[in-house]
Order: structure tokens, then sequence, then C-alpha cells
């Protein structure tokens, strides 16, 4: 499967099988991770692997509208910024490095025939609480991570020249 691929085939998985993740699948999924660009190569972030059945419960309980599919999921993966500064052209830097390493992470996983959602519902104190991080960490992106139980379709995309602009 190229990148493209990938992309081009990937969908927010909501339905997954409790089939076990192998454990080379996950190192390849934490190197993507790794190998991600962060701004100046400050690499402050850490990508949490949450396997332990409890935590993923407080998780699902502090998600909002509970998602079933967070402890369907064999593992949830928690993606946090340790630091958090403002670059020169006023965006957190936290923010943006993260989800690079998230969105690389995912499609990784993709490759590799796992399943993500991206999720954005929940309060950053409380999965703080449920998993006794840093005081100082940033939670910017969680995504249930397992074998997939639905195939979704396609959600519909703006067309390029919607989104694209040649100037
Ligand atoms: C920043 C961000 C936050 C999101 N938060 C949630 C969420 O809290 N719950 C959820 O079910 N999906 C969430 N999603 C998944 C989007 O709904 C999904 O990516 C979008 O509908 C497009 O579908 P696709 O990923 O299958 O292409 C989020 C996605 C992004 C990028």
């Amino acid at each position: 499967m190229t990148v493209f691929e990938a992309i081009e085939s990937r969908r927010s998985i909501r339905k997954y099988s409790s089939r076990p993740i192998e454990p080379e699948k996950l190192e390849k999924i934490a190197e993507a991770f790794r190998l991600s660009p962060t701004a100046g190569n400050g690499q402050n972030w850490k990508l949490y692997i949450v396997k332990t059945e409890a935590l993923r419960e407080k998780i699902r309980k502090v998600c909002m509208r509970e998602p079933s599919f967070v402890t369907e999921a064999p593992t949830m993966l928690v993606f946090c910024g340790l630091k958090q500064s403002v670059m020169t052209n006023g965006h957190r830097v936290d923010s943006v490095d993260v989800s690079i390493g998230a969105a690389y992470a995912i499609l990784e996983a993709w490759e590799l025939g796992l399943g993500t959602c991206w999720m954005a519902s929940y309060q950053e104190g409380d999965i703080k609480a449920a998993l006794s991080l840093p005081e100082g960490a940033s939670v910017v992106a969680i995504t249930p991570l397992g074998y997939a139980d639905e195939a979704p379709e396609a959600r519909a995309r703006k067309s390029a020249a919607e989104v694209v602009e040649i100037l």
C-alpha cells in the first residue's frame, strides 16, 4: 500500500473486534509517531499506548456520549504534548507537532490493517486524571486502535476547486 493509497482508503472506524494487536504492529505505529517531524526537532511529546482494560474503561467513562468503541478496541492511543509554547506564526507547537505525529501513526495503522477514530470529544483534564498524566501535558488527540468490525463508505469531501487555489 502506498502512502496515497492509505490516505485514500482510510476511514474512521467506530466498531471494533476484540482481536488482539500483534506487538510488532504496535511497535511500527509507535515508530511512525517517533519519526514524524516536529518544530525545531523539539520532540516535546509522548504517545501513550493504553492496553489495560481498567484504564480503557476509565477513558470511556470520561468520553462524551461514552462511545462503546473505546472499550471494544483492545488499545487506545493517547497523543500528548509535553511543553506548551507558541511558534512565530502564533500557533501552539504542541497542537501542531502532536497532530502530525498522530496522523502519521493513524496512516501507518491503516497500512497494517488497523482502524482508528480520531476523537476530540473529551475534557483534557478528565483524560489526564484517568491516566495520571503529568500536570503540564496537553492531550491533543485520542483514538481507539484495533481491527475494524465494519467497513464504512467514504465520507464526502469538498472538491479540489473549493479547497485548493493556485496563486
Ligand atoms: C480533529 C478531529 C476530531 C474528531 N473528533 C471526533 C470525535 O470526537 N468523535 C468521533 O466519533 N469522530 C471524531 N472525528 C472523526 C471525524 O468525524 C471523521 O474523520 C470525519 O467525519 C471524516 O470521516 P473519515 O475519517 O472516515 O474520512 C474527529 C476527526 C478529527 C480530524
